[in-house]
């Protein structure tokens, strides 16, 4: 059971400093809500700079995305706090226009075992494509923790051999599931849970955005049981929306409850 008179709460949310506009709960002038569109993805920022918190690893992105020659990365950290929206957005930002052609993008639900590495990886690497100077072909490996190690071995020699023309982004959980020999090969950047603060402004964003109507307090148990975890934030926002067009506490934590009555 959640309360808000745990000690993280009373640390996490005494200490942040905002103004809650309290909405007209007449919100009969709302705007049909859009359902169908996750707010997980209507509201991705498509720019690195636009990527809440962890200010070190955006800002070095940041000088990436301004300079090219981007190196081999691994972006590391917990789930939902912004790494696979980084890689996108700064591969849209490196390669523009060329995104479509010079970009691989695998994750997860696509098979990555070393068939995949020896054939649809080697072969992107070995496809040309015109690029501006100091732009390089990008692959993305999403959730490559669970790539198996022969996968990464396979992986590491086609790293090598194309680095001149392709440049290798991976996103993971934990960067020591990766296998040394990558590792040794690439920029580490590693991302942290989002603060109280960096949650709570980018939630201001989608409320007003989406007019949706609420407490302080609806917001406060949102960012409590996300706990640092913005997609999980943005998720239970929206899920209590959609169930109870209002955001206080009781309607967030019937919803979260739900949830994880239906995850066990
Ligand atoms: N730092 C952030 N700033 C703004 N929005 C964010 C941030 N992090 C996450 N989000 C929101 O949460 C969604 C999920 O984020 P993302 O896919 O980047 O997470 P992730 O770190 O790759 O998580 P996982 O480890 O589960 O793959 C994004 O589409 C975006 O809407
Ligand atoms: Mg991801």
């Amino acid at each position: 059971m959640f309360s808000l008179n745990d000690d993280r709460a009373a640390r996490g949310l005494l200490g942040l400093s905002f103004s809650f506009h309290r909405m007209a709960s007449s919100s009969s002038s709302a705007p049909a809500a859009s359902y169908d569109v996750p707010w997980v993805e209507k509201y991705r920022p498509s720019k690195v700079a636009d990527i809440v918190g962890n200010e070190e690893a955006v800002s070095r992105l940041q000088v990436i995305a301004r300079d090219g020659n981007m190196p081999h990365l691994i972006l590391s950290g917990p789930p939902g706090i912004g790494k696979t929206t980084s890689i996108l957005a700064l591969a849209h930002e490196l390669l523009g226009p060329n995104y479509k052609e010079a970009v691989l993008e695998l994750n997860a639900s696509d098979d990555r075992g070393i068939d995949v590495v020896r054939n649809k990886i080697k072969m992107f690497a070995q496809m040309k494509v015109t690029l501006p100077l100091g732009r390089h072909k990008i692959v993305i490996l999403d959730e490559a923790d669970s790539m198996t190690s022969g996968a990464q071995q396979a992986l590491r020699r086609t790293m090598e051999i194309y680095s001149n023309s392709t440049r290798f982004a991976l996103a993971c959980n934990t960067s020591s599931k990766i296998i040394e020999p990558i590792q040794s090969r690439c920029a580490l950047v590693r991302f942290s849970r989002l603060s109280d603060q960096e949650i709570l402004s980018r939630l201001m964003v989608v409320v007003q955005a989406e007019k949706v109507p609420y407490v302080p307090e609806g917001l406060e148990a949102i960012i409590f049981t996300a706990d640092g975890d913005m997609r999980q934030a943005l998720n239970n926002l929206q899920a209590t929306f959609s169930g109870f067009r209002f955001v206080n506490q009781e309607n967030v934590f019937k919803v979260t409850n739900a949830e994880a009555h239906l995850a066990y």
